[in-house]
């Protein structure tokens, strides 16, 4: 397997064996760090040729995993990195994509791009000669989907077969990327959501084409009890993602309220099943946005129940780890 020169821009692009060498490679990457089990004879090549190269870490959108996931596994693999905030660069106000793209590949051997539409990230690929990687688009959040998918795969022993709900806002970058996630690796794909929080339906389309192939299968359905009966995973994310506006908050609460992960929920699935979330999470007042929709809207949890997140089935912090382990192996791959 060769993904040298290779952006990871979003999983459609990448076939379920390239994405199954991925999550190997970073379990073994995990193992090395965490237990300092020698690397295999073909990984360990692949490490001595990083120490001494630089990443650019562009973030329009602010971060706490995916920044420190990347800024972690760079200083172990022995990349130095730059970190661009949401407000401290030329990109976009004064300088275009293609023209930024240009700059960073003198300087660098790869980048990093958090932002807004899938589209800015296409094209920072384009325009650049090294590889680019997804952090987050308003459409996907590929580097998030590995770690998902390692969690899954470390509890359940594999992900064919896997029956995975996701519910809350299904349009967005989490919710559309573990359908093409579950496509791909021959998983059952749920969205339990009000209709107008299912998926876009021509990616539906492109992922049930995908799942004829796999063995996978995508549902779509408002019914609670339907949707969550049986199942491994039940995954949530925020009501209201980066870049929203304020305003969405109201209709967001009504709408997707029936769909919070509550015990009932987990219990419908059963004490098997995982709750799965990318973080980060309202599940408490302890946060200012959290208190301050709390308070306006008379609510005191959101997407989760406090009880589900603290359970002893919640994998959430577990997820988070292995943002970093993940990170890794995308970047020891392609680099
Ligand atoms: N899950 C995730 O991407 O978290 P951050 O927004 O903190 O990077
Ligand atoms: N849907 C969320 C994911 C955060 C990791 C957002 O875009 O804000």
């Amino acid at each position: 397997m060769d993904l040298k020169g290779r952006d990871f821009l979003k999983l459609l692009d990448y076939t379920p064996e390239e994405i199954d060498y991925l999550l190997k490679l970073a379990g073994e990457l995990k193992e090395n760090k965490k237990k300092g089990k020698p690397l295999s004879p073909r990984t360990q090549p692949l490490l001595n040729t990083l120490a001494g190269k630089n990443v650019a870490l562009i973030f329009e959108k602010t971060s706490t995993r995916t920044r420190c996931a990347f800024e972690v596994a760079a200083r172990d693999l022995g990349i130095g990195t730059t970190y661009l905030d949401p407000s401290g660069s030329q990109i976009d106000k004064k300088e275009s994509i293609a023209d930024t793209a240009q700059v960073l590949s003198c300087m660098y051997d790869g980048i990093e791009y958090r932002g807004f539409e899938q589209d800015i990230v296409e094209e920072l690929a384009e325009y650049a000669d090294v590889p680019v990687w997804n952090g987050l688009t308003n459409e996907y959040h590929p580097t998030q989907m590995l770690a998902d998918l390692l969690t899954i795969k470390e509890h359940f022993g594999r992900l064919k077969g896997i029956k995975l709900t996701y519910m809350g806002d299904a349009r967005y970058n989490t919710g559309n990327s573990l359908m093409v996630a579950c496509a791909k690796m021959g998983m059952h794909f749920t969205a339990c959501t009000a209709k107008a929080y299912y998926p876009d339906a021509e990616l539906v389309e492109k992922c049930k084409a995908i799942a004829e192939k796999t063995g996978a299968s995508i549902t779509l359905t408002k019914d609670v009890d339907a949707g969550t009966k049986d199942v491994d995973v039940i995954y949530t994310d925020v009501w209201v993602s980066m870049g929203e506006p304020e305003e969405v908050w109201e209709s967001r609460i009504k709408d997707l309220k029936p769909y919070r992960v509550d015990s009932k929920v987990m219990q419908n699935a059963g004490r098997h099943a995982l709750f799965m979330h990318c973080l980060p999470a309202f599940h408490d007042l302890k946060t200012t946005i959290g208190k301050e929709m709390g308070e306006k809207f008379g609510i005191t949890e959101m997407e989760v129940t406090d009880e589900v997140f603290k359970s002893a089935q919640s994998v959430v912090f577990e997820e988070a780890e292995n943002r970093m382990h993940t990170i890794k192996a995308v970047m020891v791959a392609t680099l």
